[in-house]
């Protein structure tokens, strides 16, 4: 499966309402979010039958909408289902879903006044985003040309397609270098992310991240930040200068894709993953698999 292209794969997408055969799930060329990137999208992973936050990514797929201007014509809830019966459809227990939102084709200019609003849902089996043993004993990461903009420049809060661009130019060059990812600045020069995920660093026990002022906020980080602080883990929010990193011992990344991944080189930087990084993966793993009989 792996090896086949994603529009010629079998199986069913919710488009627009209604679930339609994989390959029939199509856009035409002439698509706003196409040319000009009015689209949204969600990344989302099911772990033994439930979708892990559903309500927290369908809300932020909405928000990141609102922030584009536009106004995705179903509930919430609609939604929510939506994901629900894709993966039903495909018949998934574990896998990832991909929700997008997108500007169509009837007007084909800047302004988009009338275009209609499309909504899809995909769902696939998706293992590990890093190769699996690379996960514990750490990506080598890159640091990125490319920079997070400027809240003035750019609608950093949203989860829109166009963000993205500056990501696939980032990771493709650190790939062409033998690296698995880049970490990227932000416009002052800070420590921002990695091109799709979150990062963390340990410092003598105590965990440092970057304030989230100008990129995602992201919904693994925020579960990993809970359960950091209910392990009595201390977790310092500020800006990070990159020339601070080697005085950081630990450093991982954390996102609906990557989960919790060690991180053992940025740059010139050398990290070795610990016991933080070691029970933050496994805290993470544990958080999302859903508790049986929990309640
Ligand atoms: C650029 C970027 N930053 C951060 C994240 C982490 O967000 P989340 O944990 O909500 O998946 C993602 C992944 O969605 C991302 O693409």
């Amino acid at each position: 499966m792996a090896d086949i292209p994603f529009d010629q794969r079998d199986g069913w997408i919710w488009y627009n309402g209604e679930l339609v055969p994989w390959k029939d799930a199509k856009v035409h060329v002439l698509t706003h979010g196409l040319h000009y990137g009015s689209c949204v999208f969600e990344g989302e992973r099911l772990y033994n039958g439930e979708i892990f936050k559903l309500r927290e990514h369908t809300e932020r797929l909405f928000k990141s909408a609102e922030i584009l201007g536009f106004k995705i014509p179903y509930t919430v809830e609609d939604i929510d289902k939506a994901c629900i019966e894709t993966v039903k459809a495909q018949g998934l227990t574990n896998g990832y879903l991909r929700p997008v939102a997108w500007r169509g084709s009837e007007m084909m200019g800047v302004s988009a006044q009338n275009n209609r609003i499309n909504v899809a849902v995909a769902a696939w089996e998706w293992p590990s985003y890093f190769d699996p043993e690379q996960r514990l004993k750490g990506i080598r990461m890159d640091i990125a040309q490319y920079r997070r903009p400027s809240p003035e420049t750019a609608p950093c809060k949203s989860k829109a397609a166009g963000l993205y661009m500056i990501c696939t130019i980032s990771k493709h060059a650190a790939e062409a270098k033998g690296y698995a990812d880049a970490m990227m600045l932000d416009y002052r020069g800070y420590v921002a992310e990695a091109t799709g995920a979150n990062m963390f660093f340990v410092k003598d026990g105590v965990i440092h991240t970057p304030t989230p002022d100008c990129f995602l906020d992201g919904i693994t980080r925020r579960t990993v930040m809970d359960l950091a602080r209910k392990r009595g883990y201390e977790i310092i929010e500020r800006h990070i200068k990159p020339e601070e990193l080697d005085d950081f011992s630990e450093c991982f990344i954390t996102g609906t894709a990557a989960e919790v991944t060690a991180v053992a080189e940025i740059g010139p930087h050398r990290f070795t993953p610990g016991e933080i990084t070691k029970v933050l993966m496994d805290d993470y793993t544990a958080e999302v698999n859903p508790k049986k009989g929990a309640a």
